[in-house]
């Protein structure tokens, strides 16, 4: 018998924030406590722990609207991997979600795509996660400053891009301390606080060159380490990036499990983070 057979999955709260958070950060991930409090508040957070109280293993369920969900946090710790934890995690948001009629998605890195093939999902788009680590400030007396975005065009066009509204999300996001919604023509971005930098997404634009110019302007008015995850599609607004110093960290698989629901109109240029699509 695998000893994981018998194991204990439970259902997480709020208070399990800071223990959520020492989960993404062993494995390097840029999420922070705002972010992990806001999937125990707003979604469904499965765990596992071990005999000794430790968080072991995590997945989260968060319901959009239309019938979507998104799939994330799928983390086991090191020494606990290769035992079906993860599996047993997914399937269990799995059974939640089928109950409630949802079509679930999620980004998933190389080795979470091992564990959803499996389980029934299939890959749609591909996102690309590139860092900046020195961000180059404008120079004294240049206006580094880009507009202020509006959060209605933002909510429009995101759910232009989803199919589905995300209002509740990218409102929360807008609100917490440190984030900056900017636009500069038709390109509109949200700029957030992470873990380890700040995060650039979700952002639209009409073109790739106006979007290569807001997240220039970007750039020039923050001062510490940034990350975009860029739909892969968008070739020239990625090479772009990496002409003018992004590297590629990592590629994110985008898959889906259940029928596919609207058809959105628009290809975004960066998402709002493989944690929540
Ligand atoms: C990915 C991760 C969640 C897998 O957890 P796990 O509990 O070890 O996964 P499971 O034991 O349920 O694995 C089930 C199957 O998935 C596949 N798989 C698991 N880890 C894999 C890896 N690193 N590379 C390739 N395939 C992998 C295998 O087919 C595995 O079956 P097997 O062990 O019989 O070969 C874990 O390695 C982890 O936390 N990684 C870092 C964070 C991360 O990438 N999370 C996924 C985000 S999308």
């Amino acid at each position: 018998m695998d000893d994981t057979d018998g194991i204990a999955i439970v259902r997480l709260g709020p208070d399990d924030a800071s223990d959520g958070l020492v989960l993404s950060t062993e494995t390097h991930w840029n999420q922070n406590e705002a972010d992990w409090r806001f999937f125990l508040t707003t979604g469904i957070v499965f765990g596992v722990r071990d005999a000794g109280g430790q968080l072991v293993a995590t997945a989260a369920l968060l319901p959009y609207s239309s019938g979507n969900a998104w799939i994330s946090m799928v983390l086991v710790t090191e020494n606990w991997r290769r035992r079906g934890l993860a599996t047993k995690l997914v399937d269990t948001c799995l059974n939640v979600a089928t109950r409630q009629g949802l079509t679930c998605w999620l980004d998933a890195t190389p080795a979470g795509a091992g564990v959803y093939g499996p389980l029934g999902f299939t890959p749609t788009l591909q996102l690309r996660r590139l860092r900046l680590a020195h961000p180059e400030p404008a120079k004294a007396g240049a206006d580094a400053s880009p507009a202020t975005g509006d959060l209605v065009q933002l909510l429009a066009r995101d759910l232009g891009a989803m199919g589905f509204d995300r209002g509740p999300l990218l409102a929360e996001f807008a609100g917490r301390p440190g984030s900056r919604l900017l636009s500069n023509g038709d390109a509109v971005a949200l700029v957030r606080d992470g873990r380890t930098a700040r995060h650039i997404g979700p952002l639209f634009a009409n073109r790739a060159d106006r979007a290569l110019a807001l997240v220039e302007v970007i750039v020039r008015s923050e001062t510490g380490p940034l990350l975009i995850d860029a739909v892969h599609v968008q070739e020239a607004f990625l090479t772009g990036l990496t002409a003018s110093g992004w590297t590629i960290e990592r590629p994110f698989q985008r898959m889906r499990f259940g029928r596919a629901t609207a058809k959105p109109t628009e290809q975004p240029f960066a998402v709002a983070g493989p944690e929540f699509g």
